[in-house]
């Protein structure tokens, strides 16, 4: 249950898992106490005795003349720009390009039912039950008559606080947001390690630590996207803890546009996170009356390091991020065209395939690209969703009944955001593109960005999509995004008189609406995220698509990296994972069927294969995988992930993922180890600790194996795996992998 309790000056608010302190200072402003372990007998004295606060402030400015009183050295929940604090603040407004120097105090607070916490237009937001409460802090600047509501939300069995702001103008001229971050996260000390995830184009999401000290580090995109090239899933571990150990915090955004957050420490030894729309390519005209919404800021923790933090972010999402249709349902294993045919495709060689794949147990046929306009290559057609008569003479919609009548669903790809100047829809209307009146145009796989600040292109897009969809009976709609935004100029803006500073932040609405108007109208769609990959990977889509293309690299290698990082932050059930060809088409690596499987088995299963190719997996193969995987299915969806050894640490990466039932273990050598050791044992500690609610036997093989012997002595690993058993030369030895399988004895 959630209690939301004020104590004089402190605001505490607690759940089983977790409390939350806040303490109102002399002027009125918030300034953080505790985030932690749940304090359950947490009372006023002892809040004194923790905040009594000592010494001078020495060296810094002060709020009232005489006092000691500063900010400098508060832990402040939503620092203001121009204050006796000098970090890097949350907000920042600005009249007629004067920054107002705001003094917010605390007025008021609410405490409420966060089930309605709707949000003014299309924005993803947490699904939060009747459990949910939501502490409200009106502050107030009686001086420009501006209101910061900050809002802290709890659920009834989470780790998480989520919190929000809204900034509303209550005075009588109009005045620019030059900042608005959702929240700052406060942690004591100086000894804590960064964690984020930085990358490339098929790369993503490579995990990064580094130490911090005094100063700033930023982990950001300016792409318009979440990008390819860092996550806004961001940790704080204790210096040089393990993975699995000691206190870990974690945030992330409901948001999947450029994003900025600020991890500082500063000379009094606390840290700091500043998290939220990134200010260079943000600034909002608020008028009198107005309300701007900032998006919510996810705050997790876990005394169990980042692994498991993993699981507190992991079973939030699913839980309050994914559309609950969808969140643990099954989800169709799909047969995706692009790799096994790019755009060599046509309604013959896609139906010779599909029947292969239906044969095979596939449930799901997609053609992915090339199936509208004129699209023989990537430098063409985008816009123009009508289907290219010349690869389907029957239609479309007779192919997708043919498919379905292999008793497979049919899925299609498409590119909503995106236009080719070579295409009908750039003919007629040119000026619906981002780009600036005059000057340079950059260009992304040959394409461009459509204005989707604009609602109208968003009806016009979603008009050309909507039969399609309709004719089709579609099941599962792949969205993709696959260039990041530069000249970001909208002659639609213009017109309106709106500044160009509000682009960015107009277009991902726009974006949400067109993903509500699907949804509104199509709720049993199944729409896969993705952005040229892994680009766009965030809680913002995954509140409309409960799956997100990983990576466009399908290599199992680099797969195994990209998804252990992924899941860092979120479920496994969010992954869309591809078993494809080899050699890999990123890498040119050749590695075995076994290795492919039981990487892509962590996630939601699918293939990227030609069957009409010679293939090193054939029909009975994936029908046998996809048996497995069946099985493996339900934890997938429902269980908790450990990750036991990091692929980028160790040549032997592990993890293993549980729910009641069942135990999966992934155990794989990248390369092979000629030491490798006859009594070779992997400790599993996660099955005897008391909070993961594990049993205590398990039968793994025939063998009845407690769950001490398997924290304390480990699970016995084959001496060679499946790597050393295969015919090809390439393949002895190196990409070994196995998946244990332990079934719990209740
Ligand atoms: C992007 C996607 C791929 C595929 C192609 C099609 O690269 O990430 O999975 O859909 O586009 O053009």
């Amino acid at each position: 249950m959630v209690t939301i309790s004020r104590l004089e000056n402190y605001f505490v608010l607690t759940n089983q898992k977790i409390s939350y302190i806040l303490e109102i200072l002399p002027d009125g402003t918030p300034a953080h106490v505790y985030f932690g372990k749940c304090l359950p007998h947490i009372d006023l004295q002892q809040l004194q005795y923790i905040c009594r606060r000592e010494g001078k402030s020495a060296g810094t400015i002060k709020v009232y003349k005489g006092s000691s009183f500063s900010l400098a050295d508060q832990m402040l929940e939503y620092p203001v720009y121009g204050t006796t604090s000098f970090q890097s603040p949350a907000l920042m407004i600005s009249v007629n390009q004067s920054p107002l120097y705001l003094n917010l105090s605390l007025q008021d607070y609410e405490i409420h039912a966060a089930c309605h916490n709707e949000q003014p237009e299309a924005m993803p937001h947490c699904r939060f039950d009747e459990h949910a409460k939501t502490l409200v802090l009106h502050l107030m600047d009686e001086t420009w008559k501006i209101g910061v509501d900050l809002l802290y939300t709890l659920t009834d069995d989470s780790a998480m606080v989520i919190r929000q702001t809204k900034v509303t103008n209550h005075g009588e001229q109009s005045i620019q947001i030059d900042k608005a971050a959702s929240g700052a996260l406060n942690v004591g000390g100086s000894d804590w390690d960064l964690v984020h995830f930085e990358g490339s184009w098929a790369r993503e999401r490579q995990q990064v630590r580094q130490n911090l000290v005094q100063g700033q580090v930023d982990v950001q995109s300016l792409y318009g996207s979440s990008s390819h090239q860092s996550n806004p899933y961001t940790v704080l571990t204790r210096t040089g803890a393990r993975e699995d150990q000691e206190d870990a915090y974690g945030v992330n955004l409901v948001y999947s546009s450029s994003f900025l957050n600020e991890a500082m420490v500063n000379e009094f030894d606390a840290t700091r996170l500043v998290s939220g729309i990134h200010p260079l390519t943000f600034a909002w005209t608020l008028r009198p009356g107005q309300t701007f919404t900032t998006p919510e800021m996810m705050m997790g923790y876990s005394d169990q390091g980042m692994d498991g933090l993993s699981r507190v972010f992991s079973r939030f999402i699913r839980d309050f991020i994914l559309n609950p249709r969808f969140a643990y349902r099954h989800r169709p294993i799909v047969l995706n065209s692009w790799e096994a045919v790019y755009f060599e495709l046509n309604e013959d060689n896609l139906y010779s395939l599909a029947k292969k794949a239906a044969r095979a147990g596939i449930e799901c046929f997609v053609v992915d690209d090339g199936w509208f306009g004129k699209r023989d290559t990537d430098t063409t057609s985008l816009g123009d969703w009508f289907v290219d008569e010349s690869k389907f003479p029957h239609g479309l919609d007779a192919f997708a009944s043919k498919v379905r009548k292999l008793g497979m669903e049919f899925g299609l790809w498409f590119e909503p955001e995106m236009i080719n100047e070579e295409s009908e829809l750039y003919r007629q209307h040119p000026d619906w593109v981002l780009r600036p009146p005059k000057g340079r145009i950059s260009y992304g796989r040959s394409q461009l960005v459509l204005d989707f600040a604009n609602p109208q292109v968003v009806e016009a897009v979603y008009q050309m999509m909507k039969p399609i969809i309709e004719k089709t009976g579609l099941s599962y709609l792949k969205w993709d995004m696959n260039r990041d935004i530069t000249e970001a100029w909208s002659s639609y803006l213009d017109r309106h008189g709106i500044s160009q500073m509000e682009l960015f932040h107009r277009y991902i609405l726009g974006v949400y609406s067109l993903y509500e108007k699907i949804q509104r109208d199509f709720p049993e769609v199944l729409i896969e995220g993705c952005a040229g990959g892994g680009g766009r990977f965030d809680p913002g889509i995954l509140y409309y698509s409960s799956q997100i293309w990983v990576s466009d690299n399908t290599d199992g290698f680099d797969r195994l990296k990209i998804q252990y990082a992924t899941s860092m932050g979120y479920p496994l059930s969010c992954l869309s994972n591809h078993i494809a060809e080899i050699p890999s088409h990123q890498t040119g690596r050749l590695i075995g069927t076994e290795f492919r499987k039981d990487v892509a088995f962590f996630g939601i299963l699918g293939y990227e294969i030609n069957l009409e190719r010679k293939q090193d997996l054939d029909e009975e193969q994936i029908r046998l995988q996809i048996e497995t995987y069946r099985q493996m299915e339900p934890a997938i969806l429902h269980g908790d992930l450990y990750h036991l050894r990091s692929p980028f640490h160790s040549n032997q990466p592990a993890w293993a993922i549980a729910d009641k039932e069942d135990l999966y273990v992934g155990v794989y050598r990248i390369l092979s180890d000629l030491q490798s050791v006859p009594t070779a044992s992997l400790r599993l500690p996660f099955v005897q600790k008391e909070e993961n609610h594990l049993p205590k036997e398990w039968i793994c093989n025939d063998q009845r194996l407690t769950s001490a012997l398997l924290a304390q002595m480990g699970l016995r690993l084959p001496s060679s795996n499946n790597g050393t058993n295969q015919k090809s030369a390439q393949m002895v030895g190196d990409f070994q992998s196995c998946l244990i399988h332990l079934k719990a004895v209740r």
